[in-house]
């Protein structure tokens, strides 16, 4: 089988690296790839949202199966333009067609979508600058601290908690009606801050069968103790101890089933992750968001633990007999622990070279934002580098990591010394 990933971070790199070990892989192709994908299979310069010179390239180099990392081709359609095409309408794509990938690029459709299926989510409303008032009086109802989250893709950042009633008003209307985060903001989720520790669960479906990947959590602030400003994530760690097998019972039950139920009765035929960020309050577990992808550094923690064939379980996906297909997961715990540029996630340096790859034992080094330059490695990312590790728990697990993560070196490493810090 050829196959395409779509993506350049070290999410894709975990795809890259498990995929090139599948025994019904021909050539992998990741596009656009970094220096890390580019020693697994073979990097191909387009962007992910390039659909007409994706349909080139999938065409002229024969690719059977097109894996898409990010959330953004996705929901700008990726996979409704294959099914529209007559030349590409039998290539499998793993990932929702626009219909699904609205739980991740709409929150006010993924609200709308949990309270109409049941699934357990904080209470909200949603307001636009039309109603502008009910939403400062939705807020008077609430109690502090106040989550406002602006209804459309905003990178990341479009969720506001704040603790001040008169800001959380100022800050509604600043995203509803002065376009705070440009479109995205014009409508935006008031919701009730939901209280406990935040976990992530991964589903992979063919539409009708599922299985549930490994949990993991991330850690999000730039800062010890989880401070700081939000990034992309610092670090992961997979099992989570406190998602134990009861707690996973409920979030089976109560989650993962009426959403799968819920997008077929739906009528949306989904196909690929589906990413439930959960919070644990006191073993009740609640939707804080879907994303229709995997996390990243979730991926670099979950698929290393995936003993199965992951193209043989996408195949399932693909024919829609994912429930047949074996899967077997590795016991032991995985950490990752992200490297990146100093200044990461505002003004940081790029092309920076990088050294110690050769010293790197016993952990795998996913490249986050990597590229070749000449004979060298260089930075092209605020995140850069995830260094994954096996240990029989987690402190195990993240003293290689963390040993790994001192001998690689550029100009203005930093990385977060206490991944796990609440686990253990
Ligand atoms: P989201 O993009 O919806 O995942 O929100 C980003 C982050 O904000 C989450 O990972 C949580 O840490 C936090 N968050 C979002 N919604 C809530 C909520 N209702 N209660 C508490 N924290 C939340
Ligand atoms: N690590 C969080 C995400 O991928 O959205």
């Amino acid at each position: 089988m050829n196959v395409l990933i779509l993506g350049s971070g070290g999410r894709e790199h975990a795809f890259a690296w498990k995929i090139a070990q599948s025994s019904k892989l021909d050539s992998l192709f990741i596009a656009p790839g970094n220096a890390g994908t580019a020693e697994v299979g073979t990097n191909v310069n387009i962007e992910v949202n390039d659909f007409e010179a994706i349909k080139t390239f999938v065409i002229e180099n024969k690719v059977n199966m097109v894996v898409v990392g990010p959330e953004d081709p996705l929901v700008n359609g990726v996979h409704d333009f294959f099914l529209a095409d007559e030349k590409l309408k039998n290539i499998p794509v793993i990932g929702p067609k626009k219909d699904g990938a609205e739980l991740e690029g709409s929150k006010e459709f993924s609200k709308k979508f949990m309270q109409k299926h049941g699934v357990p989510t904080a209470r909200y409303q949603s307001f636009t600058k039309e109603n502008l008032e009910e939403g400062y009086a939705f807020l008077e109802t609430l109690k502090p601290p106040y989550v406002l989250k602006a209804d459309g893709l905003a990178a990341g950042k479009g969720v506001l908690i704040l603790e001040d009633l008169q800001e959380a008003k100022t800050e509604l209307k600043n995203m509803v009606a002065d376009a705070k985060f440009g479109a995205a903001s014009t409508t935006v989720v008031i919701e009730e801050f939901l209280h406990g520790i935040e976990l992530s669960v991964f589903v992979l479906t063919d539409g009708e069968n599922y299985k549930i990947l490994p949990s993991a959590k991330d850690y999000k602030r730039i800062s010890e103790g989880d401070t700081g400003l939000n990034t992309g994530g610092m670090g992961a760690i997979s099992p989570v101890p406190f998602a134990d097998e009861a707690f996973l019972n409920k979030v089976e039950e109560q989650i993962v089933k009426p959403t799968i139920n819920g997008l077929k009765a739906d009528g949306i035929d989904y196909k690929g992750f589906i990413f439930i960020g959960l919070m644990n309050d006191k073993g009740s577990p609640s939707v804080v968001e879907y994303n229709v992808r995997m996390g990243d550094p979730e991926t670099e923690v979950v698929i290393p633990r995936i003993k199965s064939d992951l193209l043989d379980l996408f195949e399932g996906v693909a024919n829609r007999t994912l429930g047949e297909k074996t899967f077997e997961v590795d016991d032991r715990t995985a950490t990752t622990v992200m490297l990146v540029s100093g200044g990461y996630p505002e003004a940081y340096e790029k092309g920076k070279i990088m050294t110690g790859f050769g010293a790197i034992e016993n952990s795998i080094a996913f490249h986050a934002g990597t590229k070749q330059e000449g004979n060298n490695i260089v930075t092209s990312g605020g995140r850069v580098l995830a260094l994954t590790s096996f240990g029989t728990d987690i402190k195990d697990a993240l003293s290689k990591s963390f040993a790994n993560a001192e001998k690689i070196n550029f100009d203005k490493k930093y990385y977060r010394t206490d991944i796990g810090f609440d686990l253990v």
